[in-house]
């Protein structure tokens, strides 16, 4: 059989093609990693051979699976549990070793110079792009890099400076009111209650995010939010095994889901932000929400550039910081919050040295106001020795495109790094024998002091990429921790189970604690058997804006 010219080349031009992806794919599942492997084990680093295609992904995933299926004893000794693979491999290969994400390894680094190298070099060790799905969730500030990364946190930065924070505590003390207004009309004749606050920890931190973020559109804001939760569930699942290229074009069921959601949040951010862009423009808007403020900031950004367009931020732009606040901004803060709660109740003489500051500072009726907040020294340690113990995100990562230097070593491109922060948290040669105790006294002069000038404590990472939002979540976390302490005291309940895990963040299962009205607080509200803010609005059609329970002082006024 004769086989013509054009069919010759066409059978050639797909036996060259077929060829060419073959070795991609040979190159990406062996030959890289077996060259990465060679180059890292050459440099000193220990890890375990590279295995085809899932690296140490699936004993990893056994290890949580395994370490996760049951509660463990209320110790703060979590990095087992938390964090498994990585701890064993420190613990089998030493402190210059690496894992298998799939086909690319991953180094972590445990010096705390090294630290701050990696940290401060932003541009050469950037972060990972991983997978393509999660773009669909939320890109923004954290994850650009370069020039679109410094133009962003120079427009957004604005909105998260001290003066505009102070402006968010309203919002701030509305959406702790409303929460603790549920806990009292739940209370019983006896003051007390057993509930899991973890919800209600949750709820509070999207409330004020989203008041803060949409100011008097919170409502659209929230709907949106709530959109954008069950698509970081479904993110979750998506990312939890090796991206396969071009995967996310299949219409799977889950696929198809995501893409919804994605969609339906773009047209109700890109009317809420054109609304209000035109309001701005006209004068009329109250930019005094991170939304307005961000507008705000872009318009100058554009202006003092001589209108140049692609100075500032597009639409697009803006809708996926706003994406971005809700998503770097409420399950972090929910998390510091609930092992606060946890660990003030394992602990009743911080809870009661943190009631009494409050007590000093507020009184027991007055809202925390900004100056207050700043003179709480025994709540600001507690907090931290939280965030050491706790860190809500457990581990930072980058990636590097060259061979890159980092101290004495030599890294090769196409390496990932950890940065591991529950790990250096926890560990006895940063921290002492005693770095699993819970002891906020560790921080009674400061941060510098507790770490001896190294970088053993970063919750919100450190150098020029450190988290945009870190102020804004300590005010969020004193306020509500402060109104708190001074309404109720708390304990674990008997069914408390302590089951950390990390889901993006770090935390806990379920969470049952028994809440009790302290004595004056009951009277008042037994007296009227609900929450006075909460009844009294009900059956007024009034706004509760201030309330004290034991003095009854209330200042209403009318709902339009
Ligand atoms: C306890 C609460 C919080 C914790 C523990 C936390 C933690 C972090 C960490 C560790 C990073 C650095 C990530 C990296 O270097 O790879 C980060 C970045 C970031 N956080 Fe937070 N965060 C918190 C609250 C917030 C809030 C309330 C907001 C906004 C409303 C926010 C917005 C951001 C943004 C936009 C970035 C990216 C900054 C950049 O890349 O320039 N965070 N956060």
């Amino acid at each position: 059989m004769e086989i013509s010219f054009p069919t010759l080349a066409l059978m050639s031009i797909l036996t060259i093609a077929v060829l060419r992806s073959a070795w991609s794919v040979l190159r990406w599942v062996w030959l890289k990693p077996k060259e990465l492997e060679r180059c890292l084990r050459e440099q000193g680093f220990r890890g375990n051979s590279y295995r085809i295609f899932f690296g140490d992904l699936k004993e990893s995933s056994r290890m949580i699976n395994e370490a996760t299926s049951k509660p463990m004893s209320f110790t703060n000794d979590i990095t087992p549990r938390v964090s498994p693979f990585p701890f064993q491999t420190l613990k089998n290969y030493g402190k210059n070793s690496f894992t298998w994400i799939g086909p690319t390894p991953r180094v972590h680094v445990m010096d705390t110079e090294q630290l701050k190298d990696i940290f401060s070099k932003h541009t050469t060790f950037q972060k990972p792009q991983g997978n393509p799905l999660t773009k669909l969730l939320v890109t923004g500030l954290a994850s650009y890099e370069a020039e679109k990364w410094a133009k962003h946190r120079k427009i957004i930065n604005p909105a998260f400076h001290l003066e505009k924070l102070k402006s968010f505590l309203p919002a701030i003390h509305q959406s702790c009111n409303d929460m603790i207004c549920k806990w009292v009309s739940s209370i019983t004749k006896e003051g007390s209650i057993e509930l899991d606050v973890w919800p209600y920890l949750q709820n509070l931190a999207s409330d004020v995010i989203s008041r803060t973020a949409f100011g008097s559109s919170f409502e659209e804001g929230r709907l949106i939010f709530e959109l954008q939760r069950e698509q970081a569930e479904l993110t979750m699942k998506a990312i939890q095994t090796v991206y396969i290229p071009g995967w996310r074009y299949l219409p799977t069921k889950m696929n198809r889901r995501m893409k919804e959601i994605h969609n339906k949040i773009q047209a109700s951010l890109k009317d809420l932000i054109n609304k209000r862009e035109k309001e701005t423009k006209a004068g009329e808007a109250r930019n005094d929400d991170l939304l307005g403020i961000l507008i705000e900031s872009n318009i100058r950004e554009i202006q003092e550039h001589g209108n140049d367009k692609n100075i500032g931020m597009n639409l697009k732009d803006v809708i996926e910081e706003c994406k971005l606040f809700y998503f770097a901004g409420q399950e972090t803060t929910s998390v510091l919050l609930v092992w606060t709660m946890v660990s003030l109740s394992k602990y009743p003489y911080w809870q009661a040295r943190a009631r009494e500051e409050v007590l000093e500072v507020f009184g027991k009726d007055n809202k925390p106001d900004f100056e207050g907040l700043n003179h709480l020294k025994v709540v600001t340690m507690i907090l931290y020795e939280v965030l050491r113990l706790y860190p809500p995100v457990v581990v930072l990562t980058r990636r590097i495109h060259e061979v890159t230097k980092l101290g004495t070593l030599s890294l090769p491109a196409g390496v990932q790094i950890s940065l591991p922060t529950i790990l250096i948290h926890h560990d006895h040669e940063l921290w002492g024998d005693d770095a699993d105790e819970f002891k906020p006294e560790r921080f009674s002069d400061g941060v510098l002091e507790a770490t001896k000038g190294k970088l053993s404590f970063f919750p919100f990472g450190w150098g020029p990429r450190i988290c945009i939002g870190q102020n804004f979540a300590m005010i969020e976390a004193k306020v509500a921790l402060s109104m708190v302490l001074q309404r109720f005291s708390f304990e674990l309940s008997p069914s408390y189970a302590h089951a950390p895990l990390t889901v993006i963040t770090l935390q806990p299962r379920s969470l049952t604690l028994r809440i009790s009205l302290s004595q004056s607080h009951r009277l008042a509200a037994h007296s009227m058997s609900l929450c006075p803010s909460c009844s009294l609005s009900l059956l007024l059609n009034l706004r509760c804006l201030d309330f004290g329970y034991y003095g009854l002082v209330f200042r209403f006024s009318m709902l339009n």
